[in-house]
């Protein structure tokens, strides 16, 4: 994963860098580090841990430049340490590298570099680069990046600096993210937006294998045939306060709060994915990771259900990229991410494509490799998500998903025009609901409070309540670090039963009036186990007792309860993990858009 960013300006660096690499932290956070181009050369500081340990070096060492390069680190080759820190000088201390990605054939290129008498410094594949770059150096630097990139195997975004060229940062990427962006006071390097655009909101996107060569006053782009490239630079419409907290103490809550806007955004801004026919395929194939790939389980039922559809699968992309999947022109491949840069997603998609099969990507980064490969793509409007753990783009998500399931219903005649505009209106109320939801935070935070002893937590739920049980007890393993699991109420009598005791929570959704009675007895089973439960519903006979909590929802259609329900078990999450103090915008180990395997 990890995030880089590079400046050329007229100002100092540093700061510049540093507060960039805040908004990349989402990509990486076990080491950070920060080179630039001060009096006499590069002055560098690497640090192990989170960047407020790099910022605390450098108030006590601290270092200045007007060019400088920065990275954020999730180790993937060598432990996180000082030394395994970016960005990486050859041993001649003449090139500076700051690298994402992973160098597949980083050791035989070591190894000759080593049999050339060219000592190492780090366990990692990205020193490779500094060293070859420098081993390769003949006064031009772009040459040099050339060279190096062509004997590179893997994915790599790169910034780069030159000891013999103060004026010069040159930047390449091959399968991971890196964006260009200019402003009067000078230009960048970025993984992502969001860590420029306090500067600037325009931006070109880098192509696989596009070269950029910045100075403080001009940006060149080339191919690796060193042939200058016209490109168009982009205005991102996100605002700057888009990517600040606005006074919450964590992403997560701030955006968590903003779903009733975005969701609303999303459903108004319209899927154009003409000529895309339903009709013509007998496939459809939802795909995606982690919470993604959650909405694509909801959006099955909805799919399912509406559409009458004979095969509608849904599949982790990390499984269907290896599985020589059934598909072929008659296949529609949709893809789910809110990056658009996961690479299980990004091989799921080219695998599908080369099999021939039409991919339509569900994506919230403009620019991103699914949005810019995939056939057709509709964009999610929920701005930068910053908090490691997805909340407004996953209910962004749902809702084009609802909006795609009507259309693909209509086009099919398994709904009549009425019938589509009624599910439409329902669709277009979802966000008024979530606003009356949020009303309920301080009740959410009481109960929340109150669970953090919990070793286990369960989610159960039946049909689609299921499917939200799903998110559910992802979010909550992947901020509080309490174990959950998620099952269907039907099958807690199959082996789950048996981890049901005295201190376990049940978390019961029931949006499925006709299945309220369902999950009604597995609810009554575990807690003649001993379990406690916590139930999300809107049916009019549910009731609290000693041993279950209510928490009521507005009146939803079923296909339309995850929107809902989904409020409820994020504000569930983190509650519990603030109760317990944890960084709930940077859990451990974990990154956000995970551009490795
Ligand atoms: C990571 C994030 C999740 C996200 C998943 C897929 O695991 O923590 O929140 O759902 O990646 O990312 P994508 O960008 O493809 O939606």
């Amino acid at each position: 994963m990890c995030g880089i960013i590079g400046y050329a300006g007229d100002e100092n660096a540093v700061p510049i860098i540093v507060d960039g690499l805040k908004k990349l932290e989402y990509r990486g956070y076990d080491s950070a580090g920060i080179a630039v181009f001060g009096e006499g050369g590069f002055e560098v500081a690497k640090q192990k841990g989170r960047l407020a340990e790099l910022e605390k070096r450098l108030e006590s060492l601290p270092i200045a430049g007007r060019m400088g390069i920065g990275h954020t680190r999730w180790a993937t080759h060598g432990e996180p340490s000082d030394i395994n820190s970016h960005p990486h000088l050859g041993s001649g201390s003449k090139i500076a590298v700051v690298h994402n990605g992973i160098i597949e054939n980083y050791k035989q290129l070591k190894e000759r570099l080593e049999a050339r008498g060219i000592p190492f410094a780090s366990q990692t594949d990205s020193e490779v680069v500094a060293q070859l770059a420098e081993h390769y150096y003949e006064g031009d630097l772009l040459d040099t990046v050339i060279k190096t990139t062509n004997a590179l195997e893997g994915s790599y975004a790169l910034g780069l600096m030159c000891l013999a060229e103060p004026d010069v940062l040159v930047a390449v990427k091959k399968d991971n993210p890196l964006i260009v962006g200019v402003s009067e006071q000078g230009n960048f390097i970025a993984s992502d937006v969001p860590a420029i655009l306090k500067h600037t909101n325009r931006v070109y996107y880098l192509d696989d294998k596009e070269i950029a060569v910045l100075t403080k006053d001009s940006v060149k782009f080339y191919n690796t045939d060193k042939e200058p490239l016209a490109k168009e630079a982009e205005t991102i419409t996100w605002s700057v306060d888009s990517a600040e907290k606005g006074g919450y103490p964590h992403f997560m809550l701030k955006e968590i709060m903003e779903q009733p806007k975005v969701v609303r955004e999303t459903i108004q801004s319209g899927i154009n994915i003409d000529p895309l026919h339903i009709t013509a395929f007998n496939k459809i194939v939802i795909t995606a990771c982690g919470s993604a790939y959650n909405a694509g389980v909801v959006s099955k039922y909805v799919f399912e259900r509406l559409c009458r559809f004979r095969a509608i699968e849904v599949e982790l992309a990390s499984e269907f990229r290896y599985k020589d999947p059934c598909v072929d022109e008659k296949t529609l491949v949709i893809l789910v991410s809110q990056s658009g840069e996961t690479a299980d997603t990004i091989a799921a998609m080219r695998e599908a494509k080369a099999k021939g099969a039409v991919t339509l990507s569900i994506v919230n980064v403009v620019g991103s490799t699914l949005a810019k490969e995939a056939d057709h793509t509709v964009y999610t409007a929920a701005g930068p998500e910053i908090a490691v753990a997805t909340t407004k783009a996953f209910s962004t998500q749902l809702v084009v998903l609802y909006k795609l399931a009507v259309q693909f219903a209509l086009e099919l005649q398994k709904l009549t025009p009425e019938g589509a505009k009624a599910l439409l209106e329902e669709i277009a109320a979802i966000p008024g609901k979530i606003t009356e939801l949020l009303n309920h935070v301080d009740d959410i935070q009481k109960y929340a409070a109150s669970c953090i002893g919990y070793k286990s937590i369960f989610f159960i739920g039946r049909n689609i309540d299921y499917a939200i049980a799903l998110e559910g007890s992802l979010k909550l393993k992947e901020i509080s670090y309490i174990h959950s699991e998620a099952y269907a109420g039907g099958e807690l009598k199959h082996g789950t039963i048996s981890l049901v005791e005295d201190n376990t929570l049940v978390v019961a959704l029931s949006c499925c009036q006709r299945l309220y009675p369902k999950i009604l007895s597995n609810i009554e089973q575990v807690i003649s186990r001993g379990a406690k439960v916590f139930l999300v519903s809107n049916v009019t006979q549910a009731e609290e007792s000693d041993k279950l909590s209510l928490l009521k929802l507005p009146d939803i259609h079923e296909l339309f309860s995850p929107s809902l329900s989904v409020i409820v078990l994020q504000l569930f999450s983190y509650y519990v993990a603030a109760n317990k103090g944890l960084d709930i915008d940077k859990p451990r180990n974990l990154a956000k858009s995970v551009t490795v395997e």
